[in-house]
């Protein structure tokens, strides 16, 4: 009977995990998806805390168990609480290295047990699967979480990538010696294929340039998803083997989407140095001519006559936490009969869904936030486009310098529009560290200042219209 509700309990804890992440496609219900998916965790935790038995008895140790559950608990809400939105990829990186030491840590706890209880092959293979894919994961993503607080520097050398396979061959060729002589032939080799698992996690993260780790931190969390997959075929267990899944699927998934935003293949992404090279230093200052700036009445009243406004969110709005400002610019503007919609880039910010977060922390309204396609279409229609913050999601030369980093990803077409207003500090580039020719043609204009005093002061210029 109580074996039978710890699979009730698993089976909810599967269903909530399906139906959470549904919901997390959609930044209405993502926040109820989230607790939905972790109340079903937390019964399908508890299910096993209490209930699983093995050999006729329970787990016991529950002073252990409760007091690392409470500790875990404590770090993790305030981690939470304290994080800034800007910072959320380290902490998302962190967390998934986290993820996957615990699979590699289940790997090594198995792999002691069978040296005692004797082997099995298809738990020798998913053992060793967990292991070297955890351990890749983890110290992949410790770097990725230094590299992002810019504690650790890209770093690369010649023939990195050469030796980045003979690590991975080496590795492989001892997991396929153990298989074949068994693990107790030479013990050592399993802490050998930690060691240098670890060594190609470092290696292979410490290259990648900057803009790529999202796509990098993607493919590491698919990583883990697989490694806790493994651990879910170890133990016969349907929840963590559903949740693994989910987690590997959603991870590779975003990893395509990423590489297609960018308009970049994978490969080019891990090889590359895309972000990691920086064609125009800040100091350089802008090469490309003249700029013009306009007053704040001037845009006011540009944008209060307007019939149709476009907001581009990107990376300054979110620093400067300008997002409730530019909501109560958008709900002014639209009493006065303009039509404000917002134009959002997939790579805009520093992580997927970065905008739609941000804006969905202020509560405007997802029917107003137009995908890159569908905005490219509606800035020929548009009077006014006002860039907030953003530069890189903006820059033509995507589409007309075949020598630049970012050609080839797709931007949007801001330019199609009758007038620009570009509100950020500095002429500054942006994450490429490319100049922007947008900001010297001749339709643009310059509105300098920090995004939300600027929208502060804008906003205090319409209402007076
Ligand atoms: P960026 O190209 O990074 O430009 C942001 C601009 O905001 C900067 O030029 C900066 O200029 C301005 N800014 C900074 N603080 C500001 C403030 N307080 N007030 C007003 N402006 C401020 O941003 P983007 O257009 O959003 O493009 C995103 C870039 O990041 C892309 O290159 C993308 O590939 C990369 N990236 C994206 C992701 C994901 S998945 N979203 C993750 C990592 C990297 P000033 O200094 O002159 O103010």
């Amino acid at each position: 009977m109580e074996l039978n509700i710890l699979v009730v309990c698993y089976l909810i804890g599967s269903i909530t995990f399906i139906v959470g992440l549904k919901m997390l496609s959609n930044p209405a219900s993502a926040r109820k998806g989230n607790l939905i998916a972790a109340g079903g965790m937390g019964i399908a935790i508890l299910g096993t805390i209490f209930l699983y038995e093995e050999d006729g008895s329970r787990l016991g140790n529950y002073g252990w168990i409760f007091s690392a559950l409470l500790l875990g608990s404590i770090v993790g809400t305030l981690m939470a609480k304290r994080v800034k939105m800007t910072a959320m990829p380290e902490m998302v990186s962190l967390f998934n290295g986290m993820g996957g030491a615990c699979a590699a840590l289940i790997s090594v706890i198995e792999f002691r047990h069978m040296l005692h209880v004797g082997v099995d092959q298809t738990s020798l293979l998913i053992i060793l699967l967990g292991l070297i894919i955890g351990s890749v994961s983890f110290s992949g993503s410790m770097i990725a979480w230094g590299k992002l607080n810019g504690r650790v520097k890209d770093f690369a050398f010649q023939g990195q990538h050469i030796i980045n396979l003979v690590i991975l061959v080496l590795n492989l060729a001892i997991a396929g010696y153990l298989m074949i002589a068994g693990p107790a032939a030479v013990p050592l080799f399993f802490y050998l294929i930690i060691f240098l698992s670890l060594l190609y996690g470092v290696f292979f993260v410490l290259p990648i340039g900057g803009a790529d780790m999202p796509v990098v931190i993607s493919l590491l969390n698919s990583f883990t998803g697989v490694a806790a997959a493994c651990g879910g075929f170890l133990y016969n267990n349907k929840v963590m083997l559903t949740g693994g899944i989910l987690v590997g699927a959603a991870g590779t998934l975003l990893t395509i989407l990423m590489c297609k935003a960018m308009n970049r293949s994978l490969k080019n992404v891990l090889i590359g140095s895309f972000g990691g090279k920086k064609s125009v230093s800040a100091s350089q200052g802008p090469q490309g001519g003249t700029y013009k700036e306009l007053s704040l009445s001037d845009a006011a009243m540009v944008m209060s006559y307007a019939t149709k406004v476009m907001i581009v969110p990107g990376y300054g709005l979110a620093v400067a936490q300008a997002q409730h400002v530019c909501h109560e610019l958008e709900k002014t503007l639209e009493s006065k009969g303009v039509e404000v919609k917002y134009a959002i880039h997939p790579v805009a910010g520093r992580m997927p869904g970065h905008m739609n977060v941000l804006l969905a922390e202020a509560d405007v309204s997802y029917d107003k936030l137009l995908e890159m396609e569908q905005a490219n279409e509606e800035f020929k229609t548009t009077d006014v486009v006002l860039v907030l913050g953003a530069n890189d999601v903006v820059n033509p030369a995507a589409k007309t310098d075949p020598s630049s980093p970012i050609y080839g990803m797709p931007i949007l077409e801001v330019e199609e529009a009758k007038l620009i207003i570009v509100n950020k500090r500095s002429m500054k580039p942006g994450y490429a560290g490319i100049e922007n020719q947008l900001f010297f043609q001749p339709k643009t204009s310059m509105l300098f200042g920090d995004a939300k005093k600027a929208l502060q002061d804008l906003l205090a210029e319409v209402r007076n219209i």
